[in-house]
């Protein structure tokens, strides 16, 4: 029997990096769903498909395949091949995955991807619905949240550490659309379970987001 951790939240949150971190410290796999939506995205943008077209997205999918390779806990994102996982990153590519990710062939298609790392190992799955849909049963869910201001001001941090040009403003306003995309879609909407803990990390800085998140972990899994 394993142990399934469901981590949801909204853009920003600081979902990938604390769980990356809290399934190091418990020796679990950590699997970031955002990426595989970040890879159609991608895929799309690359080969021009029209992202607002749902039929020619759905059409597209018989072309994408998708590999997850996990080495030394990070996850690698092989795309038709090649290994993409840092062209997923790209900001455009972020509300690209926020589009085809309403289309419901695109989550059907990711779907059974996502539970079979929970059906063979202890794992830490990160993205918007995953303790609502992906993983209804696992023992653990969190929701992850923080202002959306002080999210916005992470992600530009980070985006600017990485060199892309980005104004915090843009960024701000990326994000409130993403969010609004995210939780507005008829399906798989990202909200909170209802049997979710909920975690504001406002006034957290990573070491005590981790903190806070490994402790509810523990608790909740009975692993203390
Ligand atoms: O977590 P992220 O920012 O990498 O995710 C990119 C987009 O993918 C996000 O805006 C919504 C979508 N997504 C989703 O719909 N369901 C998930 N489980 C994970 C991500």
């Amino acid at each position: 029997m394993y142990t399934a951790v469901a981590i949801d939240g909204p853009v920003g949150a600081g979902k990938s990096t604390i769980a990356r971190e809290c399934a190091k410290r418990l020796g679990f796999i950590y699997v970031d769903t955002g990426a595989m939506y970040r890879g159609i995205g991608l895929y799309c943008d690359n080969t021009g498909v029209d992202i607002s077209d749902d039929n020619a997205v759905e059409r597209a999918l018989s072309d994408i395949a998708l590999e997850i390779k996990l080495e030394d806990g990070t996850q690698h994102i092989i795309l038709n091949g090649k290994d993409v996982s840092e062209d997923i990153r790209r900001p455009h590519i972020s509300m690209a995955a926020s589009k085809v990710s309403a289309i419901p062939a695109v989550r059907k298609f990711l779907l059974e991807l996502q539970r079979s790392f929970a059906d063979n190992n202890n794992v830490i799955m990160d993205g918007r619905d995953i303790g609502t849909v992906v993983l209804p049963n696992a023992q653990v869910k969190i929701y992850l949240t923080a202002d959306d201001e002080i999210r916005a001001k992470r992600r530009y941090d980070e985006l600017i550490a990485k060199g892309e040009q980005v104004a915090y403003e843009d960024v701000l306003a990326d994000l409130r659309q993403r969010d609004y995309n995210d939780m507005n879609r008829a399906v798989a909407p990202l909200k909170q379970a209802d049997d979710a803990v909920l975690a504001d990390t406002s006034g957290l800085d990573f070491d005590g987001s981790v903190a806070l998140i490994e402790n509810i972990i523990k608790s909740r899994a009975k692993l203390l």
